[in-house]
Formats: C-alpha cells, sequence, structure tokens
C-alpha cells in the first residue's frame, strides 16, 4: 500500500506526555518544548489541560504554559478542558480550541474524572454552548474504545455509541483513545466500520493510539486504509494517563513520521526537528525517548 495526500498529525506531547511525568517539568522546559514541536511543523500542538491540579499536579501551570508559547501562525494549539471551570480557564489564557474527553467505559471514566459518561455528557452542554458562541474548535475524546484497565473487553457498539453522540453535540472531530494499548488492527477496522455507518464522516475521525503492546503503527496502517488522515502522537512516545494503570506512552511521532513519509503521505513536519524536541524534555527527565526512530537516529549520528 503506498500513500498519497496530506495528513495530520495531532501532537499530544506537552499534554498526553508530561500528565504522566513523575517529576514537575518545569515550566519553562514545557514552553521550549511546544515551540520547539511547533517550529518543527507539527500543525496542530495540544499545549496543556485544564484540568483539576489536584488530578493532575504535572499540569498545575497551564495557564502559564498556555500564555507564554509564542504562537506560530498557521499552527493549532487546542487545550484539555473537563468542565466549565476548565473552559473559563482556558479562555482567560487565550486558548481557542478545546478537547473535550470521555469513555466508552463507565468504571475508568469515574476514576479519570468522577463521573459517568452520561454526567460527563452533562457537563459538556454548557462547555459547548459557550464554545460555540466564542467559535472555538471543539475535539471530543473517547477513551477505552478498545479496551478498558478496569472494565476488560470493551462492546465496539458502545464505544461507536459515544463517539457518535460527541459528533453530533457539535465534537468537529472525535479521538477514537487506545488508553491502554490493546488495540489490534482488526478492531480498529472495526470500529472506523462502524462510526463511518453511523453517519460520522471519516474525515472527522482521528486515531490516538498508546504503544503498550507494540501495534499502534499497525493499527495506524489499517486507519489509513479505512480513510482516516489524523492520528495522534507523542514526541518521543511520551504518556499515559495517570488513571490507566499498565498504560504505556502514546505512539512516538519520530515512528509515525517515518512511517507515513515512507509510504508518501505529506505531515509537513521534519522528523529530525522533532527528535531535537524530544531531546530538550530528555535532557531534564534524564530518560532516553522510547521512539525507536530517534533511537535509530541517535544510533547512527554516533556512528557516522
Ligand atoms: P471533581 O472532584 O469531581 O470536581 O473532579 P469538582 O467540580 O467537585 O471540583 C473539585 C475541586 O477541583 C474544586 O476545588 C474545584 O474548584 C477544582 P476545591 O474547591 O476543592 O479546592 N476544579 C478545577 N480546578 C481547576 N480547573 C478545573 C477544575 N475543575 C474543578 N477545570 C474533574 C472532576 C474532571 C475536575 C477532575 O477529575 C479532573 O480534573 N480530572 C482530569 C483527569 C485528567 O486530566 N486525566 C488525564 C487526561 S484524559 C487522557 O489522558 C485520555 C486521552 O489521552 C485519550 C486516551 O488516551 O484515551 C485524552
Ligand atoms: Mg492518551
Amino acid at each position: 500500500m503506498t500513500g498519497s495526500g496530506r495528513v495530520t498529525v495531532v501532537e499530544v506531547g506537552p499534554r498526553d506526555g508530561l500528565q504522566n511525568e513523575r517529576g514537575f517539568v518545569p515550566t519553562g522546559v514545557k514552553v521550549a518544548f511546544v515551540e520547539a514541536l511547533a517550529d518543527a511543523g507539527l500543525p496542530v500542538v495540544e499545549t496543556t489541560a485544564f484540568v483539576s491540579p489536584r488530578a493532575i499536579p504535572q499540569l498545575a501551570d497551564s495557564a502559564e504554559v498556555f500564555s507564554r508559547v509564542r504562537k506560530k501562525p498557521g499552527v493549532r494549539y487546542p487545550v484539555l478542558v473537563p468542565n466549565e471551570r476548565g473552559l473559563a480557564r482556558a479562555l482567560a489564557a487565550g486558548a481557542r480550541e478545546i478537547s473535550l474527553f470521555t469513555a466508552a467505559t463507565d468504571t475508568f471514566n469515574l476514576r479519570n474524572t468522577n463521573a459517568t459518561i452520561e454526567e460527563s455528557f452533562a457537563r459538556f452542554a454548557p462547555v459547548l454552548l459557550r464554545a460555540k458562541a466564542e467559535s472555538l474548535r471543539v475535539r471530543g475524546y473517547v477513551s477505552t474504545v478498545f479496551g478498558c484497565p478496569y472494565e476488560g473487553r470493551v462492546d465496539p457498539a458502545k464505544a461507536v455509541a459515544v463517539a457518535v453522540r460527541l459528533y453530533e453535540a457539535g465534537c468537529e472531530e472525535v479521538s477514537l483513545g487506545d488508553t491502554i494499548g490493546v488495540a489490534v488492527p482488526t478492531q480498529v477496522a472495526d470500529v472506523v466500520g462502524r462510526l463511518r455507518e453511523a453517519g460520522v464522516p471519516v474525515d472527522r475521525i482521528a486515531l490516538h493510539m498508546h504503544d503498550t503492546r507494540g501495534t499502534a503503527l499497525a493499527n495506524v496502517v489499517e486507519g489509513l486504509r479505512e480513510g482516516v488522515r489524523v492520528f495522534d502522537s507523542s514526541a518521543g512516545g511520551l504518556g499515559g494517563c495517570p488513571y490507566a494503570p499498565g498504560a504505556a506512552g502514546n505512539l512516538a511521532t519520530e515512528d509515525l513520521l517515518y512511517l507515513l513519509h515512507g509510504m508518501g503521505y505529506e505531515t509537513g513536519a521534519d522528523l529530525s526537528r522533532v527528535a531535537r524536541a524530544s531531546r530538550i524534555l530528555a535532557e531534564t527527565t534524564g530518560r532516553l525517548p522510547a521512539s525507536r526512530v530517534f533511537a535509530a537516529l541517535r544510533g547512527s549520528s554516533e556512528r557516522g
């Protein structure tokens, strides 16, 4: 399979990656990381989350991070918002694009946000109204689409119903989260196919893969085959969710770009500059990025 055309890579490292870091990454490093990712040509950089600092202390400086980031024209900087309070904080910081999040399973959603799926939609209603009034772009995430750390196997019909509901509520894009990295390509084809049958256009669907079991790139290829053209990833393979035990990092942006560019897709991003952004963070955390392509680039530069 050879590809052509444009694929949008949504960089989630500064949010999904940093929310799971053990230590607090200094504000200045976060700002430099976001700016380096935008300078690398990534079109969308999810910058931070306006969630409760008690739930996610790692991102307690979200307002300062968002305000300090030098915004590059043409780059989108969405932020995660759980409720009206989060939206008010995001707007005050200058955000113009938000991401709401719920899940396909109640147990995970309760642990993550202290709300059932139903309750999360009640929280979203006023957020969506205000977002519309403010002309914000809204994305909706569904977590645990392919498996749940608490409930195990997830009925695809249930995951699809939640995604359809987000779309019908006004989310311009719905990102399907493999929160704990259990999905295999047949599941991706099944869920994307069901969503299309339910009336969600494929250009409104994104895939958000964590790479716990090494299946993330295979799932991306299946997504491409199904017509999906938006994929989430994190520089260096950072990430996870503190409320999803056992979840490893997101699919690494370097690995995703290597695959997409090699297959003939355009992303606008420069792989070696993304690797440079990953290095900014690695110098602070003291850990090498999990990305395979990062390791290969590093190996070849050390040899050559
Ligand atoms: P709650 O305790 O039910 O909320 O938490 P509450 O409304 O009762 O408020 C409790 C306290 O939090 C109050 O403070 C509020 O003011 C404060 P107190 O009066 O006790 O001092 N508060 C806030 N503070 C700042 N910003 C806010 C905010 N809201 C309330 N927005 C809540 C509910 C949703 C707020 C909480 O559970 C929370 O913030 N959860 C976020 C968890 C999270 O960020 N998880 C990771 C992101 S999701 C993810 O990673 C999955 C994804 O990547 C896709 C995938 O991989 O599957 C997207
Ligand atoms: Mg995630």
